[in-house]
């Protein structure tokens, strides 16, 4: 069996007894150390006993199976696990785009399990930056305008919005690419500009769903330097889904799926 070390609040790394190809150790000792001073005890995100079920056909099948984690302020979570494991999902009731089938999910002190769709909408527009495995442009609107279009619902005027989301695509070297059709950028630059879309409302919780999945070994890896600029510099919490084990390396902790459930020890993905 698998234990667990408690690191630093909210770094928790495994030990486990079990030969691996990369042992648990060297796991945890790639994994990045969070100064203990640096990451406050209460968690920005709490779930709670959280199951999912969907329908298909006359069946209920149990996606997530009693789930229970804590996310610390200034973590950089990797979340691992095979294909189909319930990955998604989790990220998805975390910001209120799926609904727990049971359970309690608690970002920032507020139970989101009862908000309504307009309520959730709004919450995540406000809460998360939210970066997907392939970009989900609007394709009538150029980069610059997909880029601002979350600040439309304040009452910010265009023009600052605009300025915003400008100084946001120089700050990724893509404002050359402002007044473009986002879908003629390469795929790297159209990553770079939904983070720049994600970082527009300025969130403190960035939740990305394999964001590096759909790109090249170099674009990966520049966006995940982005990633640990955010965590590390801007004092970002990220949470990420991932299938590239090496990426275990920028993460402050690694949370292991398997089955709907989340395992205490490291599995093959
Ligand atoms: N809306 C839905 N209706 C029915 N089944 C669903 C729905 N959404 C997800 N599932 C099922 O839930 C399971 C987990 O899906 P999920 O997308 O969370 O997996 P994942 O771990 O993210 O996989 P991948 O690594 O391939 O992205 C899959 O079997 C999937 O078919
Ligand atoms: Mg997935």
């Amino acid at each position: 069996m698998a234990e667990e070390t408690q690191k630093s609040p909210g770094a928790t790394v495994l030990k486990d007894d079990q030969e691996n190809e990369m042992t648990i150790s060297e796991l945890a000792a790639s994994q990045r150390i969070v100064d203990e001073n640096s990451v406050f005890k209460k968690p920005i995100i709490k779930i709670e006993n959280v199951e999912k079920s969907f329908q298909v056909g006359k069946e209920w099948v149990k996606i997530l199976k009693n789930i229970n984690l804590e996310i610390y302020p200034r973590e950089f979570v990797v979340i691992l696990g095979p294909s189909g494991c319930g990955k998604s999902t989790l990220l998805n009731t975390m910001i209120g785009l799926e609904k727990a089938s049971s359970g309690r999910v608690i970002v920032r002190g507020h139970d989101i399990t009862n908000f309504s769709l307009d309520q959730l909408a709004e919450f995540r527009l406000k809460k998360f930056g939210v970066v997907y495995q392939r970009p989900d442009w609007i394709k009538s609107l150029n980069v610059i305008d997909n880029v601002s279009l979350p600040l439309a619902i304040t009452d910010i005027p265009r023009k600052y919005r605009l300025d915003r989301g400008l100084e946001l695509l120089r700050k990724f070297n893509i404002d050359h690419r402002a007044n473009y059709s986002p879908t003629t950028l390469s795929g790297g630059q159209q990553q770079r500009a939904t983070i720049c879309r994600a970082l527009i409302n300025n969130p403190w919780i960035i939740v990305a769903d394999e964001p590096t999945g759909n790109l090249d070994s170099d674009s990966a890896d520049n966006v995940m330097k982005i990633f640990l600029s955010l965590n590390q510099d801007a004092k970002r919490t990220i949470i990420m889904v991932t299938h590239n084990i090496d990426y275990v390396h920028y993460a402050t902790r690694t949370i292991y799926m398997k089955d709907g459930e989340v395992v205490n020890k490291k599995i093959n993905i």
